[in-house]
């Protein structure tokens, strides 16, 4: 059977960059950005977008065009068989399986906020978000989301992800804009900009290594990398275009969207809610379910704009949660020749109860949403680095001219450089970090 291939370059720019906009920039970045002193981290984030994020993602591609495999796949192949690279390529696999079963739980929370906002059911009840979270509920709305994901996975890289993207993302970019013109808008929106885009120093100093880290997961998280989603996105690139040139559109866009999402949260945060809540600067989850969903309360046609705001959310979450989903998919595929429809169904089936675990399990998903994934994505990506830049070496070069103007053409030994040396030292002195190692 001849393996699938995206129809067109937007096709793929489209569903890689509704990979890296999700969760990650509308649930994760306000409340990262609000327990790290506001612009002071975005500053950091954005730097670290630049300079680490965006050559490491044009590292996974660089292998996933190659190789034309899933990462499991591709660095065994390319390292002429071995086992180790295999592993480290499996590990991507396994990753993918870790990250969606929290992914999910979360997704659920956001499909039954979709339908809370229909109804009203928590405006005037800030206890609503703590009463639905964990139990058999959230374990039964997590399996709802995993369902779409798989329908949507099943119907494979053109009729499934790549159809599904094209309408997504466009409109993901479209309706956030709007709501951030509105929130902005808001009469005290001004003191949420202040916070969200004056530049604190005197917190960077004070905190600079809880800054760094905090700002490099979010990078990666937010770019998908470290797993071996744009790995496998790649490797479904039919033409040579430039790597370089869609990776920094993809990169841009998905920045964008995460400055939009801070732009439509602390407005709507210091406007209708005078500030930061307890819940929004200390504990995460809250940042969005608790405080933005009661600032909709206090407007007029709020519960329409619930619906708007949580349909967005909604849609990001799905075009990430397929992205995810594909990796093992796509691993059991090439390399045991399982039907595609049996591979996605038999997934789903482990992701439901591995999700259904961590939606019964409030401590075990806070560790798995937190450091588990910071690591593994850490370790992840300094593995993709280190193979792109001295297994393959001078073919990573080659694959990454291939197509490439000439600009990116000329940043080409620069980049090679950078993901030999510098890159994977600072994510192993990150990752010892947080584990306490250095
Ligand atoms: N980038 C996604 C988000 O921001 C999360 C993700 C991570 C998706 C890793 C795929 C792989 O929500």
């Amino acid at each position: 059977m001849t393996r699938e291939s995206w129809t067109t370059r937007l096709g793929f720019i489209l569903a890689a960059v509704g990979s890296a906009v999700g969760l990650g920039n509308l649930w994760r970045f306000p409340w990262m950005t609000a327990e790290n002193g506001g612009s002071a981290f975005l500053v950091v984030y954005l730097g670290i977008i630049l300079l680490v994020g965006v050559p490491g993602l044009l590292a996974e591609f660089v292998i996933g065009r190659r190789s034309k495999r899933n990462p499991a796949g591709a660095l065994y192949r390319l390292s002429n068989g071995s086992g180790s690279w295999g592993i480290v390529g499996l590990l991507g696999v396994f990753t993918a399986l870790v990250l969606l079963s929290f992914y999910s739980v979360v997704g659920g929370w956001i499909l039954r906020y979709v339908g809370a906002s229909v109804t009203g059911a928590y405006f005037g009840n800030p206890g609503y978000f703590d009463a639905i979270s964990f139990g058999a509920e959230a374990a039964a709305f997590h399996v709802a989301f995993l369902g779409l994901t798989a329908f949507i996975v099943v119907g494979g890289v053109r009729s499934g992800i790549e159809k599904a993207t094209t309408v997504m993302t466009p409109l993901i970019v479209v309706m956030l804009a709007a709501l951030a013109v509105w929130a902005i808008s808001q009469s005290g929106a001004d003191a949420g900009l202040a916070f969200y885009l004056d530049f604190d120093a005197d917190y960077l100093q004070a905190n600079p290594i809880s800054v760094l880290q905090a700002a490099a997961g979010q990078a990666l998280f937010t770019l998908s990398l470290g797993v071996g989603t744009m790995i496998t996105y790649a490797s479904y690139l039919g033409e040579d275009n430039s790597l370089a040139f869609d990776g920094s559109v993809i990169a841009l866009l998905n920045t964008g969207v995460g400055v939009l999402a801070g732009l439509v949260v602390f407005p709507l945060l210091f406007a209708l809610q005078g500030g930061l809540s307890e819940t929004a600067a200390g504990g995460g989850p809250g940042a969005l379910f608790v405080s933005v969903a009661s600032a909709f309360q206090q407007v007029p046609f709020g519960q329409l704009l619930a619906v708007g705001f949580f349909g967005v959310v909604l849609l990001a979450a799905l075009s990430s949660s397929i992205s995810m989903l594909e990796i093992p998919v796509a691993y059991l595929v090439d390399e045991h020749d399982v039907s595609r429809r049996s591979a996605t169904l038999g997934l789903a089936g482990l992701i439901l109860v591995t999700g259904t675990v961590c939606a019964l399990n409030p401590g075990l998903f806070t560790t798995v949403s937190g450091p588990v994934v910071d690591t593994l994505l850490t370790a992840g990506l300094a593995g993709f680095l280190v193979f792109a830049g001295w297994v393959l070496g001078g073919d990573a070069l080659a694959e990454y001219g291939t197509g490439s103007g000439r600009i990116a053409r000329a940043l080409g030994v620069p980049w090679l450089w950078s993901i030999r040396t510098v890159l994977p030292v600072f994510l192993l002195v990150t990752l010892g970090l947080s584990l306490g190692l250095v």
